[in-house]
């Protein structure tokens, strides 16, 4: 008989979470495993929120956004005892094998659990972009054309008015959302962890902007790094552009997944169900160079943060 999987998702939801469940639980199935689902994240794994689940679950589910077994931010998990408490739910049924789709949080919560003997996969399902065990992030790609689709809708109201705009995007500590938005929507300026900005350059940007009678003027700013209406009161003051700040928020996480979100998570997923049945160990799934490819999952974890030189370089000669 083949082994019992347990699938669950954790952290912020992430549009093609579903897509991803969909293609592990098909895949076991495939493959002969006995495949389950856990509720609402590591909190419902130690709740026992557990069940077994055939191909019906899957149906009409890959195209739905957010996730189906729901998630759960879990600070509690970091305490080793609650921690057993999950294993020993996984025990009363036999599970010794789970994926986990998430971010860098669910991956520690996976790191935890492999320390007490459970085999896990981490898939990459968030919208920042920020696990260094893929290339891309299941999710990046819905909400990089959400916030493309906002800032587009807010250009119109900039030009119409000749107003500038400070919009705020998502990404934790990550610039990767504000850096592809910044160079899909051509801003005018990106202030992003990997890419800062002086206040005084910034403000001499836009002044210059606004003496050429450009019609609008948008900067895009990573989340978590400072107060956007702080900014927009002072590139007021400092360049008589009248400026106003938008934080696009939640919005972005929302919305059906991109067909590129579906297609990667089915990738991830079926890879994730093969590696359990080829019996490795503890791995972090992702696409690198374009390839399907896994690492192990504790080093996925400390490994550097490489900015993207190109990107930065591209918006750097195409914003000027
Ligand atoms: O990790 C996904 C994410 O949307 C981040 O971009 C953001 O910083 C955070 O989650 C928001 O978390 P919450 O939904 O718990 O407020």
């Amino acid at each position: 008989m083949g082994k019992k999987i347990a699938v669950f998702t954790s952290g912020g939801d992430a549009p093609g979470m579903n897509a991803t469940l969909r293609a592990a639980i098909r895949a076991g199935l495939h493959y002969g495993n006995e495949m389950y689902v856990i509720y609402d994240g590591l909190e419902g794994l130690v709740g026992g929120e557990i069940e077994k689940v055939d191909k019906l679950f899957t149906s009409g589910i890959i195209n739905k956004g957010g996730t189906v077994i729901r998630t759960a931010r879990f600070p509690e998990f970091t305490d080793v005892e609650i921690q057993k408490k999950g294993v020993e739910q996984l025990h009363k049924l036999g599970i010794n094998d789970i994926i986990g789709i998430g971010g860098d949080g669910s991956y520690h919560g996976l790191l935890a659990l492999s320390k007490l003997g459970v085999n896990v996969m981490g898939l990459p399902g968030t919208i920042d972009n920020d696990l260094q065990s893929s290339d891309e992030t299941i999710g990046f790609n819905t909400t990089l054309e959400t916030i493309c689709d906002c800032v587009e809708k807010l250009k119109d109201t900039a030009s119409s008015h000749q107003r500038c705009f400070v919009i705020e995007v998502m990404g934790r500590y990550c610039g990767d959302l504000a850096l592809y938005a910044s160079i899909a929507e051509g801003a005018e300026a990106t202030v992003t962890y990997d890419k800062k900005m002086p206040e005084e350059e910034l403000f001499a940007k836009i002044k210059h902007i606004k003496e050429t009678r450009k019609s609008h003027c948008l900067v895009i700013v990573s989340e978590n790094l400072l107060d956007v209406n702080e900014l927009a009161r002072k590139i007021q003051e400092n360049t008589g552009y009248e400026t106003k700040a938008q934080v696009l928020g939640h919005l972005q996480r929302g919305g059906n997944p991109s067909a590129a979100d579906r297609i990667l998570g089915a990738r991830l997923g079926v890879r994730a169900v093969e590696l359990i049945n080829e019996g490795a160990q503890n791995r972090a799934v992702g696409v690198l160079n374009g390839a399907v490819s896994d690492m192990d999952l504790e080093e996925s974890l400390n490994k550097p943060r490489v900015p993207n030189e190109e990107y930065i370089k591209l918006l750097d000669i195409l914003s000027e």
